[in-house]
């Protein structure tokens, strides 16, 4: 599914009046990609990923999956936070069939169980499906999310900085966790980051917002290797392409208020 965002423009009603978010934004994301979107803290990234999963709709402009337009939330969207948010009287493999209980009532849970163990296997949790979440490390809590949020096949992934409270090598496991999943499941997929390295390393393409009232900036792509390595973000080629990425978020932050 490509995603087509159209000259949206975004406010919301705060207690001191109108805050316009996002201006004017328009970009589009290829059937099947993997866009990472970088940017000034506040900038308006999260409203991005409440707008495209159809959670709240924009003052001005229009979003368009597969040609058609978002007007109510969408079952066919994943999502994963910098906070897990499980369950935790539930265990792992409960956690994980959540989305099904919602959107596959008809699915027996036999069936609910080897869906949630198919992704399991992938992030190599296959031991753990019956842990308590309080059980489990944060990285570990982050893989269980990520097989939440995939567990009803959506065809639209949307990352809000998953990896962004792990530490940097627990981070790194998780990107080739992100590979693999990409690989297997062949989602579209919107990361949100403040790691420039990570969106260099997962993504085929970088957007860079300015500051608030966020538009485009800056659109690159990054696809200098098919089957990327984390050695390869040590090669001169990635090297400089993090050095404009990070030229281009000190713009976004002058621009800044
Ligand atoms: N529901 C809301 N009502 C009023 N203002 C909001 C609401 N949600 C977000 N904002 C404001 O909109 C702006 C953009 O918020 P948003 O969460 O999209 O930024 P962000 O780029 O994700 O920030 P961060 O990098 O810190 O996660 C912020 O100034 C925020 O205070
Ligand atoms: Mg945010």
């Amino acid at each position: 599914m490509h995603i087509n965002i159209e000259k949206v423009s975004h406010q919301y009603e705060t207690k001191q009046g109108m805050l316009p978010v996002l201006k004017d934004l328009s970009l589009s994301i290829k059937r099947k990609g993997f866009t990472a979107i970088v940017g000034p803290s506040g900038c308006g990234k999260s409203t991005i990923t409440r707008l495209v999963s159809g959670l709240i709709k924009p003052t001005q402009g229009s979003i368009f999956i597969s040609n058609k337009k978002i007007t109510s939330p969408l079952s066919t969207v994943g999502m994963a936070f910098q906070n897990p948010v499980l369950l935790e009287w539930r265990n792992v493999i409960k956690n994980i069939i959540l989305p099904l209980e919602i959107v596959s009532k008809n699915m027996t849970y036999n069936q609910k169980r080897s869906n949630a163990l198919d992704l399991l296997k992938l992030v190599g949790l296959e031991e753990f499906e019956n842990n308590l979440p309080s059980e489990l490390s944060g990285g570990m809590k982050q893989r269980v999310s990520l097989c939440r949020s995939l567990v009803h096949s959506p065809e639209v992934l949307i990352l809000d900085e998953p990896f962004a409270a792990l530490d940097a090598f627990t981070k790194e496991d998780l990107w080739d966790v992100m590979h693999k999943l990409k690989k297997e499941r062949d989602f579209t997929c919107i990361l949100i980051t403040h790691d420039l390295r990570e969106a260099v390393y997962l993504a085929d393409q970088v957007i860079v917002l300015s500051g608030r009232p966020a538009s485009l900036q800056y659109d690159v792509k990054t696809n200098f290797n098919e089957e990327k390595k984390i050695s390869d973000l040590y090669s001169s080629e990635v090297s400089q392409l993090l050095a404009t990425l990070r030229n281009q978020i000190e713009i976004a932050q002058n621009k800044n208020d």
